[in-house]
C-alpha cells in the first residue's frame, strides 16, 4: 500500500503532543498550577493515580525530543503553550522564565529546520481562572484573548500556525458534561454554555491576534467523526443525527455559517446556551486553516444495551473502532457542508498496549497498519478534491494520556518512564522512510 501512496510534494509532515501531557515541571520557573494539576492530584480522577508533575520531563529534554523529532525527519511539530507557565494566574503578569522555555524550544527546532505549530489551548486552564468560575465564566474568553495576543506579539513571525483551541469539545463535554476531564463537573446545561464561551474566546482571540499582526496562519483545531446509524431504524438514524448536529456542527456552524445548528439547538432545549447580541459575528472570523483531529467514527445505536460498531480491522488500546474510511467520508461531508479554507490533520494515531522494550526494539506493526489506512483514506479525500496541506501523527512520544494517566501508549517512540530513557518504535522507523519516500 505504502509504495503506491503519492502525496504531493509541499505536503507537511509532522508529530504532535501537548504541554500538560509531556513537559512535566508542573512548578519549575514560575509556572502556575493549572486545572489539570489540581485534577490529577484529586485522588480517582485519573485510573492509575498519576499526574502531570513530571510527565516526559520534555521540560528539561527539549532538546534531546527536538533532535529525535530530526531523527524522524518531519517538517513539522505541533505542540501547546501551557498557560500558567507564561501567565501564571491565567490574567495579568507574564511570566518571562515560561515565554523562555518555548523560546529555547523555537530556537532548537529553527536549528533542525522544523517548522512550529503552536496550540494557545490544549486543556490546561490556569488554575486562577477556574477559582473565577473557569469557561462558565464568560470573562475568561475575554482573558484568553488577552494570552493570545501576547504569544502573537512575541511569536507570531516565528511559528507557521497558531490555532486557538484544541478540541474545545472534549473541554465541554467531558470536562463538564460528564465530569471524566478537568475541571470535573457533570452539568449539561454547563458543558453547552461553556462550548459557547469557547467559541467566543476563539473568535475574541483571531480579532486579537489579527491587531497584532505577524505571519504566521490562525485556526482552530476540533475533533470530528462521522455518525453513522447503526441499523436503519427511525430511532438510529435520529440518533445520528444528533450526534453530527450537536458535536461537529455545533462548532463548524457558528465558526463557518455564524449560528447554532438549528436540530441540535432544538434537541439542546432548556439547555441551550445563553448568547449575548454580536456573538456570532465575533465567532465567525475567517480562518486561514482548520485543524481535524480523527480517531474513530461515532457508531449511533438507540437500542438498550447499544450496538456495537462492528470493528471489522479491531479496536485500539482505547477500545475505539479503528475506522479509516471514517476519514474520507468525514473530509468529503465537510467539504460540502462549509466553505472550507486548507485543512491540516492535526491528530490521528492509536494506543497500542507495547509497554515493554524488547532487545532495543518495540513492535508496534498494528500501528503502522493504522497509520498506513489512515494516510491512503486521507488521500481518497484529497484526489475528491479535499484541500489538505499536512498531516500530524499523534504522538511523537509515549505521555500523559488524561484521566487514562500513563496506562495508554500513544507515542511513536516509547518512553520508560523510570528512566525517561527514549527508545524510536518499529512505527517510528516506518514514518521516517515513508517520509524520505515522498521526497524521492
Ligand atoms: C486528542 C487530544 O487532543 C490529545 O490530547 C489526546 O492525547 C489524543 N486525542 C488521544 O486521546
Amino acid at each position: 500500500m505504502t509504495d503506491t501512496l503519492q502525496f504531493p510534494p509541499s505536503f507537511t509532515w509532522g508529530v504532535a503532543t501537548s504541554s500538560f501531557q509531556i513537559e512535566g515541571a508542573a512548578a519549575t520557573d514560575g509556572k502556575g498550577p493549572s486545572i489539570w494539576d489540581t485534577f490529577s492530584h484529586t485522588p480517582g480522577k485519573v485510573i492509575d493515580g498519576s499526574n502531570g508533575d513530571v510527565a516526559c520531563d520534555h521540560y528539561h529534554r527539549y532538546a534531546e525530543d527536538v533532535g529525535l523529532m530530526a531523527d524522524l525527519h518531519v517538517d513539522a511539530y505541533r505542540f501547546s503553550m501551557a498557560w500558567a507557565r507564561v501567565q501564571p494566574a491565567g490574567k495579568g503578569a507574564w511570566n518571562e522564565a515560561g515565554f523562555a522555555f518555548y523560546e529555547r524550544l523555537l530556537d532548537e527546532l529553527d536549528k533542525k529546520n522544523i517548522a512550529a505549530h503552536v496550540t494557545l489551548y490544549h486543556w490546561d486552564l490556569p488554575q486562577g481562572l477556574q477559582d473565577e468560575g473557569g469557561w462558565l465564566n464568560r470573562d475568561t474568553a475575554y482573558h484568553f484573548a488577552e494570552y493570545a495576543a501576547e504569544v502573537a506579539r512575541r511569536f507570531g513571525n516565528r511559528v507557521k500556525t497558531i490555532a486557538t483551541h484544541n478540541e474545545p469539545w472534549c473541554t465541554a463535554n467531558l470536562g463538564y458534561g460528564n465530569a471524566q476531564f478537568a475541571p470535573g463537573v457533570a452539568d449539561v446545561k454547563q458543558s453547552v454554555q461553556v462550548s459557547h464561551h469557547l467559541l467566543l474566546s476563539h473568535g475574541l482571540a483571531m480579532t486579537a491576534m489579527r491587531a497584532v499582526g505577524g505571519s504566521a496562519q490562525l485556526g482552530i483545531v476540533l475533533n470530528q467523526w462521522t455518525a453513522d446509524a447503526a441499523t436503519d431504524s427511525q430511532a438510529d438514524r435520529d440518533l445520528a443525527q444528533w450526534e453530527y448536529a450537536r458535536s461537529v456542527q455545533w462548532f463548524m456552524d457558528p465558526i463557518f455559517k455564524g449560528h447554532y445548528p438549528d436540530y441540535a439547538l432544538r434537541g439542546h432545549g432548556a439547555n441551550a446556551p445563553e448568547v449575548q447580541e454580536g456573538d456570532f459575528d465575533i465567532i465567525r472570523q475567517p480562518i486561514d486553516f482548520l485543524g481535524v483531529n480523527y480517531y474513530f467514527r461515532s457508531f449511533c445505536s438507540a437500542e438498550t444495551p447499544p450496538r456495537q460498531a462492528p470493528a471489522a480491522l479491531g479496536t485500539t488500546d482505547m477500545g475505539w473502532e479503528i475506522y479509516p474510511q471514517g476519514l474520507t467520508e468525514l473530509l468529503v461531508k465537510l467539504k460540502g457542508e462549509y466553505d472550507l479554507p486548507p485543512i491540516y490533520i492535526t491528530e490521528n494515531g492509536m494506543a497500542n498496549p507495547d509497554h515493554q522494550v524488547v532487545e532495543g526494539r518495540v513492535a508496534d506493526a498494528k500501528r503502522i497498519d493504522y497509520v498506513e489506512r489512515h494516510l491512503a483514506a486521507l488521500k481518497e479525500a484529497m484526489d475528491a478534491g479535499v484541500d489538505v496541506q499536512g498531516y500530524f501523527l499523534w504522538s511523537l512520544l509515549d505521555n500523559f494520556e488524561w484521566n487514562s494517566g500513563y496506562a495508554k501508549r500513544f507515542g511513536i517512540i516509547h518512553v520508560d518512564y523510570a528512566t525517561q530513557k527514549r527508545t524510536p518504535k518499529d512505527s517510528a522507523l516506518w514514518y521516517r522512510e515513508f517520509i524520505d519516500m515522498q521526497r524521492r
